[in-house]
């Protein structure tokens, strides 16, 4: 079975998936998306990211072509046409096809497209060992609640950390830590569980709103707050949220052993919690 591509309402093979070269996503970086996987072949809270991409899309203006419900109805349909064990659906939106000009383009029609892949689970060692991060100056724009396709800050940091020996790069913007590349970033100190809050300088996660939820309900105290660098490099532990990354302990920070040097044990709790909390 190919994999799943999805255009303007039509299922097609990935590879036959075509945009013109004039689409404003290709040339303006206008538009906004959504990357969810399945647990038990079930999309993971599927409405949260389609309220979600309901925000990011009224945020920069753009009118969504499909209604809640459809968008439900083409994600299962990709799914179950994809037939992977676990899958992963990415949907973009954009401001559709028009001849080049930053102006809005009128009465042309957003370009909505799918795609369906199987789900790779990241490296079980990967994961039991705990990764590396390094730090990076946050160069993104002042909306990064908007989950914009526009991700050079975030492709640059990645791949610098790639280069270094790690997994992730953590923004640092005047002196704060915001978020990863492509993940939230949460720190322990004592018993205390600390994030940056929401608002523009971080995207709300769908697996951060998850976590912290399981935390206060194991009682945890959590503050959601500005975390200065320092902070995080004293940390007890560290650990990243995301769709792609689930809870990622992080073990080392900019080359420094974090805590232990294993993955902490809060995070060991939450990972745990969040794993039974699938089903
Ligand atoms: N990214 N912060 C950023 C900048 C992200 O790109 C992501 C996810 C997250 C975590 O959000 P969530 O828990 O809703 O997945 C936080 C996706 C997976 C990506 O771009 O591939």
């Amino acid at each position: 079975m190919p994999d799943i591509g999805f255009l303007n309402g039509r299922f097609m093979p990935l590879g036959e998936t075509m945009v013109p070269v004039e689409d404003r996503g290709y040339q303006f970086g206008d538009g906004v998306y959504e990357v969810i996987r399945t647990y038990h072949g079930r999309p993971f809270q599927l409405d949260a990211h389609l309220a979600r991409l309901e925000r990011s899309a009224r945020a920069i203006e753009l009118p969504m072509p499909f209604q809640t419900h459809e968008w439900q109805g083409y994600v299962a349909e990709g799914i179950r046409r994809g037939g992977y064990p676990e899958s992963k659906v990415y949907i973009q939106l954009t401001r559709g096809v028009a001849p080049r000009d930053h102006l809005f383009p009128v009465a042309v029609r957003p370009t909505a497209v799918m795609t369906v892949r199987e789900m790779q689970p990241l490296d079980s060692t990967l994961r039991a060992a705990g990764v590396g991060a390094i730090t990076v100056e946050d160069l993104r724009w002042g909306r990064c609640d908007i989950k914009s396709v526009n991700l050079l800050p975030n492709v640059m940091g990645r791949q610098r950390a790639k280069e270094s020996g790690a997994f992730e790069a953590i923004f640092v913007r005047g002196g704060e830590v915001t978020e990863g590349a492509v993940s939230n970033v949460m720190l322990v100190r004592g018993r205390v569980l600390i994030t940056a809050p929401e608002g523009t300088r971080i995207l709300s996660g769908v697996t951060r709103a998850i976590v912290l939820g399981l935390a206060r309900k194991e009682g945890v105290s959590v503050q959601e707050r500005a975390v200065g660098l320092d902070e995080l490099h004293g940390a007890d532990e560290i650990f990243l949220t995301g769709t792609t990354v689930e809870v990622l302990p992080v073990v080392r920070l900019d080359g420094a052993v974090v805590g232990t040097g294993k993955p902490g044990e809060l995070t060991g709790l939450l990972s745990a919690r969040f794993r039974s909390s699938l089903g």
